[in-house]
């Protein structure tokens, strides 16, 4: 058993909560949370803050706002705790350091939660590009285009930038587009905020040049109910329904395909023939689930990070460039 603190319990803390307490290999040793009504538990103690943890335990989930990351990270690996925390990694570079720092120097392990590198059809996508049986990819082209409740926003930490679409949901793609494509090179970013006129970038764009050659073009949103955009069409998030729709398409020198319904599409030389398409399979898998499991292994010394801090630090550093070229920053 791989016994788990848990500090937040909020949007993806209960989420990370009901996963660790219906394992049968995982136990919820402990819940940090300073609101009292959201660490009360019937059998599990509760802690007002990190400090007060007076219980076993092997490693702690982090599903705190993000400024909270480096502290809490650090006061971690001084208890000799292993670290999932939740993306972005950190609020700022410096604080990302930090944290990588501490956890070397107490011999801990982070990991970082952009959980969909765990989901069966991202993995498929990847092995599919890396087989080469669609020889080299070429350009990639991404929609998020959600819409969040108004309420989403009242939270004060998601008021400003932070709670923007680019640092809460790009960042998830661009770690995706990473592992898939290489580091990127080059980021150009623009942003509006032209419907809630809020004082955070609410949509826009970014191009993506990665080491590999590949261009990748992304159009983001959290003010329009579109049916495009990772969650809705993987169904990943109990909280959005799901579209089954296409959000990403990549272009390879010999075919082409589309995510997430793993659209293949291939057999033409040139623009003169005809691509055909054919239907790729993943199996089912909760990523947040598998992300669990893959921390225990973590912990246990059986598997490295598949997301350490030192990558989600290169997913950050892109993140804030898109937001320094978009004049937000
Ligand atoms: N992986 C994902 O898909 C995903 C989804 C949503 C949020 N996130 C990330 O998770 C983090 C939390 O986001 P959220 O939307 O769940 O936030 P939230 O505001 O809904 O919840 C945060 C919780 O942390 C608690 N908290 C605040 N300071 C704390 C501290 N020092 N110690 C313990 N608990 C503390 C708050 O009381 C609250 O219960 C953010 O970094 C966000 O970027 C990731």
């Amino acid at each position: 058993m791989t016994r788990l603190l848990l500090a937040g319990t909020g949007l993806i803390g209960t989420r990370h909560q009901a996963h660790i307490e219906a394992h049968p290999d995982l136990v919820l040793a402990g819940i940090i949370d300073p609101d009292p009504a959201r660490r009360a538990h019937p059998t599990v103690p509760g802690f007002a803050s990190i400090d007060d943890v007076d219980v076993a335990a092997d490693g702690i989930v982090l599903a705190t706002p993000t400024g909270s990351h480096a502290p809490l990270t650090i006061a971690a690996a001084r208890r000799g705790w292993h670290v999932l925390v939740e993306k972005p990694v950190a609020d700022t570079l410096e604080n990302a350091d930090a944290m990588i720092a501490a956890a070397d120097a107490a011999g801990v392990k982070v990991l970082v939660g952009h959980h969909r590198r765990h989901h069966p059809r991202v993995a498929k996508l990847q092995a599919v590009l890396a087989s080469g049986r669609l020889g080299q990819p070429v350009a990639a082209s991404l929609m998020w285009l959600m819409k969040k409740p108004d309420d989403y926003f009242a939270v004060d930490w998601r008021a400003g930038i932070d709670g923007a679409p680019i640092k809460q949901n790009l960042i998830h793609d661009v770690d995706t587009l990473r592992w898939l494509f290489g580091e990127v090179t080059d980021v150009v970013g623009l942003a509006s905020n032209a419907v809630r006129g809020a004082a955070r970038p609410e949509s826009g764009g970014a191009v993506l040049r990665f080491d590999s050659g590949v261009t990748a073009t992304i159009a983001y949103a959290d003010t329009t109910p579109t049916p495009w955009g990772f969650e809705a069409g993987t169904g990943e998030s109990p909280h959005i329904p799901h579209t089954a729709q296409d959000s990403l398409r990549i272009a390879c020198t010999h075919g082409a395909i589309e995510f997430p319904s793993l659209r293949v599409w291939s057999g033409a030389a040139h623009w003169n023939e005809e691509p055909k398409p054919t239907q790729e399979d993943a199996p089912d898998g909760i990523p947040l689930v598998r992300q669990l499991e893959h921390f225990a292994e973590v912990i246990a010394g059986r598997a490295t990070p598949v997301v350490d801090a030192a990558s989600a630090r290169r997913t950050l550093e892109v993140i804030l460039r898109i937001e320094e070229t978009a004049g937000v920053a």
